[in-house]
């Protein structure tokens, strides 16, 4: 990632791609998109069914997803998986949802290592289950090198409880005198996150018409746009990703400067 490309958070699409009927500039992509992939409960409960099966068309709709982010000029791409308040749900429910994970891992590990998808977990790993933390890992490893998308997927995540850990971190860097009380900055803190390395997001998009952050992302989107969009994750399509990706081209970005 080029300093260019995170201070503006906008990447120019190749020429090719860019140049639809009333493209006159080159489009803007934004590098980073997150995602808080809400409303699979209610899609299925609209429908009669169990929440899993709307979890488990989420998961198809995961899968699409991916495929389709770097022909849209993706470069990363974080979905919110699982928080931490989510283990508050029915016991059922949330080893469904570990299964889910698990079995996205083993299905798709092939897919993603072919397609150069460098994949990654952020969140607390301390409470899921050795098979699903084997899994994680072993993708991980698998994938490290690869140069194409870097897919982050959120599980056992919470921004308020990755700042807790960075800090204590930090505080424990100081302690231990291996830090200067000086040299405990934004930097120092962004290093200790799950996401360190990765571009904060420029695009955070939320499914199924609640306008919330629900504690995704706190310190990485302090600049983010944010997109909240009425469908429900199992019915959000690439084509609509395109949608957005298509407005947010159209947004200015002033990281807090003054406008013109
Ligand atoms: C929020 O919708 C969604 C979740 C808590 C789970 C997200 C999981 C997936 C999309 C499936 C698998 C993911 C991967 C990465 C394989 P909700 O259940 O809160 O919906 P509701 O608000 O309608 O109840």
């Amino acid at each position: 990632m080029s300093r260019n490309e995170t201070a503006t958070g906008a990447v120019p699409l190749p020429a090719a791609e860019a140049a639809g009927p009333e493209a006159a500039a080159p489009a803007r992509v934004p590098a980073h998109v997150a995602i808080i992939m809400d409303g699979n409960g209610r899609w299925a409960t609209e429908r009669g069914w169990p929440r899993l099966v709307g979890h488990r068309r989420g998961a198809e709709r995961v899968k699409e997803v991916v495929a389709a982010a770097p022909g849209l000029g993706i470069r990363c791409l974080t979905v919110y998986a699982f928080s931490t308040e989510n283990w508050k749900r029915s016991v059922e429910e949330v080893i469904g949802l570990m299964r889910l994970f698990s079995r996205y891992i083993e299905q798709e590990a092939d897919r993603l290592a072919a397609e150069n998808v460098q994949m990654r977990f952020i969140g607390d790993r301390g409470r899921l289950e050795s098979r699903l933390r084997r899994l994680m890992d072993g993708i991980e490893a698998r994938t490290r090198h690869n140069s194409g998308l870097r897919l982050t997927v959120a599980i056992n995540y919470g921004g308020r409880d990755e700042i807790l850990r960075a800090a204590r971190s930090l505080a424990a860097a100081v302690a231990a005198g291996d830090l200067a009380p000086e040299a405990a900055d934004e930097a120092a803190l962004a290093a200790r996150l799950d996401t360190a390395g990765l571009p904060d997001p420029d695009l955070v998009i939320r499914t199924s018409g609640e306008t919330r952050i629900s504690n995704f992302l706190l310190w990485q989107s302090a600049y983010s746009e944010y997109e909240f969009v009425p469908t429900l994750w199992p019915d959000f399509t690439p084509e609509m990703l395109g949608d957005i990706l298509g407005r947010y081209g159209r947004r200015e970005r002033r990281f807090g400067a003054a406008g013109g």
